[in-house]
């Protein structure tokens, strides 16, 4: 028997039904897909650094005011969460330019952008999660206004959240994709962030060396995934960086 429903299966995520209405169990996986899942790898351990990361920002963003769907962790590799009705957008910003914009525009990446830029691709794997204007949002009632100029401003402070929190550390914060979610407390409706943040979802460069700690370590074939996610877990503080040595145990005399 199942030990619990499965609700949904993503590429590196799975969502199971939590323990009381209205919350779900986010299962971080091992596995690495990139290309819209045409490369694909099990890469050991980033379910639990992506998990224990995830859970850090997230709890930064509840610090200062800004919803989110994190409620805590359970264990290694799972968390308890606040079931959304997922808005199917990825929002983006970028704070130099970087992967597709770059290449679009055809800009070196690492080009430093006159200032924050937020855009929208559509949630659709099917057709390679396409990058949408507002326009497209508004007419197609993915969302309203209010939702947009919410949206907006939710990512922009998340951007100003994480691009510290990095710098702090020596990392610059090049890029990255949220998701937004609403819930509904009876009519009233809220929007607040959802899914992950973690080095999946991030670019992530070292401040003096330019080295990649990101998901651009796996898809660019740049070395160890995993010890990359863990140098953004240990300059965090989040993560041991190797295993404590508590010793034998001692007579106390
Ligand atoms: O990552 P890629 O070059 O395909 O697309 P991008 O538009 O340059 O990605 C901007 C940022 O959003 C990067 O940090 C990506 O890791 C992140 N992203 C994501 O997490 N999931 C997607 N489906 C697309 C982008």
């Amino acid at each position: 028997m199942a030990r619990r429903k499965k609700i949904y299966e993503g590429k590196a995520k799975i969502l199971y039904e939590g323990p009381e209405p209205g919350t779900y169990v986010q299962y971080f996986k091992d596995d690495a897909t990139a290309f819209n899942a045409q490369k694909k790898a099990t890469i050991e351990g980033k379910g639990v650094l992506n998990n224990r990361l995830s859970e850090f920002f997230m709890t930064g963003l509840t610090n200062i005011g800004i919803p989110n769907h994190f409620i805590r962790r359970l264990n290694m590799r799972e968390q308890l969460i606040r079931q959304v009705e997922i808005i199917p957008l990825e929002v983006i910003v970028r704070n130099f330019a970087a992967g597709t914009m770059a290449k679009r525009l055809g800009m070196e990446e690492g080009t430093p952008l006159p200032r924050p830029i937020v855009e929208f691709s559509y949630k659709n794997d099917a057709l390679g999660d396409p990058l949408v204007p507002e326009e497209y949002i508004l007419a197609f009632g993915w969302a309203s206004q209010q939702d947009m100029d919410d949206i907006v401003s939710i990512a922009l402070r998340v951007n100003d959240f994480l691009a510290g929190v990095m710098h702090g550390v020596g990392i610059k914060l090049i890029d990255f994709k949220i998701e937004i979610g609403r819930i509904w407390d009876g009519d009233f409706m809220r929007l607040i962030v959802a899914d992950e943040i973690s080095p999946d979802s991030c670019r992530l460069w070292d401040m003096k060396t330019n080295r990649k700690l990101d998901k651009d370590v796996f898809r660019r074939d740049l070395g160890d995934l995993a010890e990359a996610y863990t140098e953004v877990a240990r300059r965090l503080g989040v993560m041991q960086s190797a295993p404590v040595n508590i010793g034998k145990p001692k007579l106390i005399n």
